[in-house]
């Protein structure tokens, strides 16, 4: 389905985003500029601030194209316009602005492909990191290059596999939730004489917890269908140990063997993004956890995907246990569980 936009600003930037073709998937309404003398641009009409709240309720999006965002969005704001509609393009670290920066991926996938890795490439922690941060450790789910530099995730995670090893902690270790393999494949590194249980449906999320959440405005369509594009055989081509490796393909907890339900674990990477599918994970692995055995519950401070929160909430409540949380400052707010 074809989308209309709205582009503020006629500046430089707006210019090299259709020069480049940027949004030649959707079709431009117009533009609007606070000082703009020009009646046109680039070929499109030139409306004032005073216009859009009118003009927006033609168009799906209005499209930030201007690096004074913040006082535009302040504007917005004022202006009382349709918030749900507004798209920024660049990204910013307060919650709101980031939800509105990914919302850029259904109006156009290669700026938010070429501005998510600039980005993220942005995004240094530590001077120390430097030689790990430009390592590629894969890609997610939307093509972008994950790099190791999500220092926080990676280096917790090297430290925690440090202290199970040096306190022998028994058990297998698995993940649920591993899309294309990124994080298995450190996992299967890290450990490899450990048995490795891969659950996933290697075809995306669950179709109807996948509706359900975005119709509470967890996540985007795209966020969904971005998910699909992978398989077993994808996935195990990143593992160096795949000879460890169980494959528990199919929707979570519907394929629990009697073997993985007989296992302890020392090690667990928890990454589903959705509230039930959470839920049932941590129901599932948290009595089989190991004494000193962790759980990494990925995305849990996150500003989207809501549910993994609740999930979390949920099973204290309803299992009467109080999870002993660490929660890191990574990308994703990841919550460590330690038993
Ligand atoms: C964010 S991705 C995981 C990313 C992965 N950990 C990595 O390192 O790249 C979420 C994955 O969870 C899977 N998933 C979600 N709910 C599931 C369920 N109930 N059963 C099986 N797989 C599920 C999806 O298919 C998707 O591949």
């Amino acid at each position: 389905m074809e989308r209309t936009i709205i582009l503020w600003g006629t500046g430089e930037r707006a210019r090299q985003f259709l020069e480049r073709g940027y949004f030649k998937a959707c079709r431009i309404y117009g533009f609007v500029d606070t000082y703009s003398k020009n009646e046109s641009f680039l070929g499109y009409r030139v409306y004032a601030p005073e216009d859009l709240k009118e003009i927006l309720k033609e168009a799906d999006a209005l499209v930030i194209a201007n690096q004074y965002f913040g006082e535009i969005l302040e504007a917005c704001i004022e202006m009382g316009l349709e918030w749900e509609k507004i798209v920024l393009t660049d990204h910013v670290r307060e919650p709101i602005c980031y939800k509105r920066f990914l919302k850029l991926a259904e109006f156009s996938q290669e700026l938010f492909l070429s501005l998510q890795d600039r980005v993220m490439r942005l995004v240094k922690v530590n001077e120390s990191d430097q030689k790990d941060a430009d390592r590629l450790i894969g890609n997610d789910a939307y093509g972008a290059p994950v790099y190791m530099e999500d220092y926080f995730r990676f280096r917790t995670f090297e430290f925690a596999a440090r202290e199970i090893k040096k306190q022998r902690t028994e058990g297998a270790i698995a993940e649920l939730g591993v899309f294309r393999g990124t994080f298995s494949s450190l996992m299967n590194a890290t450990f490899p004489d450990k048995k490795l249980y891969l659950f996933d449906t290697f075809e995306g999320f669950g179709q109807e917890e996948a509706e359900q959440e975005i119709r509470m405005g967890r996540c985007s369509e795209n966020f969904v269908s971005a998910h699909k594009a992978t398989s077993v055989a994808r996935m195990l081509s990143n593992l160096p140990h795949p000879e460890n490796c169980v494959v528990c393909k199919g929707f979570f907890p519907e394929t629990v063997t009697q073997e993985a339900s007989q296992e302890k674990y020392a090690f667990v990477s928890l990454d589903v993004d959705f509230e039930e599918s959470t839920y049932q994970g941590l129901k599932f692995f948290y009595p089989r956890l190991s004494e000193g055995g962790m759980l990494f519950l990925h995305d849990y401070n996150t500003f989207y995907l809501d549910g993994v929160k609740l999930a979390v909430d949920r099973f204290e409540k309803e299992s009467g246990v109080t999870l002993k949380k660490t929660p890191l400052a990574d990308r994703a707010g990841t919550l460590v569980i330690l038993k």
